[in-house]
């Protein structure tokens, strides 16, 4: 079983969202037929506001597309505010992708509130998606994914090189016995299928081109002889 998890990281509005289930939809359908996701688990992660709209679309077109969430409070709710809580997402969402390096970086988050916030997604029944940097970044054990992202290639266009990917993804896997590793960084249906094809490597996170209908269908039908 392989992941393609696309994050849509602050994109979209309520347009753009309908314009996307629709493309994607019309390509799904025309497609469906010669390709095989039977070994493949889809999900997008739209922004917050969005994800009731993703979730009534993804039904009503009959989409085999799992939705996530970006991030998640890690406290309980309450007093918080401006934070969602990992249970307010459980009602839209089966998965919550956690520590992604913009939220590192750009919002302040350690690793012991990350920790926090997997606790948060495990009670509430979130299957997590925690993004480390680096083989040595701390993984808490609530991590259900773990998301190698090697910040350089995040948007940049470059990649990790696949070898070094499944490598690293091995060491990873050592480290955490019994998590799925998954790689992310500038990945795109023209490259997915090299970090796919290793054994070590359960999957692929795109960002950028997860925002195209097309481009993230291309990657999962390439993806589909997995
Ligand atoms: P990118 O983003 O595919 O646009 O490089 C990946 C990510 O940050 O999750």
């Amino acid at each position: 079983m392989k992941y393609i998890i696309g994050n849509w990281k602050s994109n979209k509005n309520l347009l753009e969202t309908r314009d996307w289930f629709a493309k994607f939809t019309n390509i799904y359908s025309r497609q469906k037929d010669t390709i095989s996701t039977a070994n493949l688990t889809l999900v997008i992660c739209p922004p917050f506001v969005l994800l009731p709209l993703a979730k009534e679309l993804r039904d009503k077109y009959g989409l085999p597309l799992g939705l996530g969430v970006q991030n998640i409070s890690p406290f309980a709710e309450g007093a918080f505010t401006g934070e969602v809580t990992a249970g307010m997402a459980k009602e839209f969402a089966q998965y919550a992708i956690i520590g992604h390096s913009e939220r590192r970086e750009k919002f302040g988050e350690t690793d012991n509130i990350l920790s926090d916030k997997a606790k948060r997604a495990k009670s509430a029944g979130l299957i997590t998606v925690f993004c480390i940097p680096g083989p040595e970044t701390p993984v808490p054990n609530e991590a259900d994914i773990v998301a190698y992202e090697p910040v350089w290639a995040i948007g940049t266009g470059k990649t990790e090189s696949p070898q070094k990917a499944g490598e690293v993804a091995e060491y990873i896997k050592k480290k955490n016995p019994g998590k799925s590793v998954i790689y992310g960084g500038s990945v795109k249906a023209e490259n997915a299928n090299s970090f796919l094809s290793f054994g070590s490597i359960d999957g692929v996170l795109p960002g950028g081109s997860s925002l195209d209908p097309q481009s993230f269908f291309d990657i999962v039908s390439n993806a589909s002889s997995f």
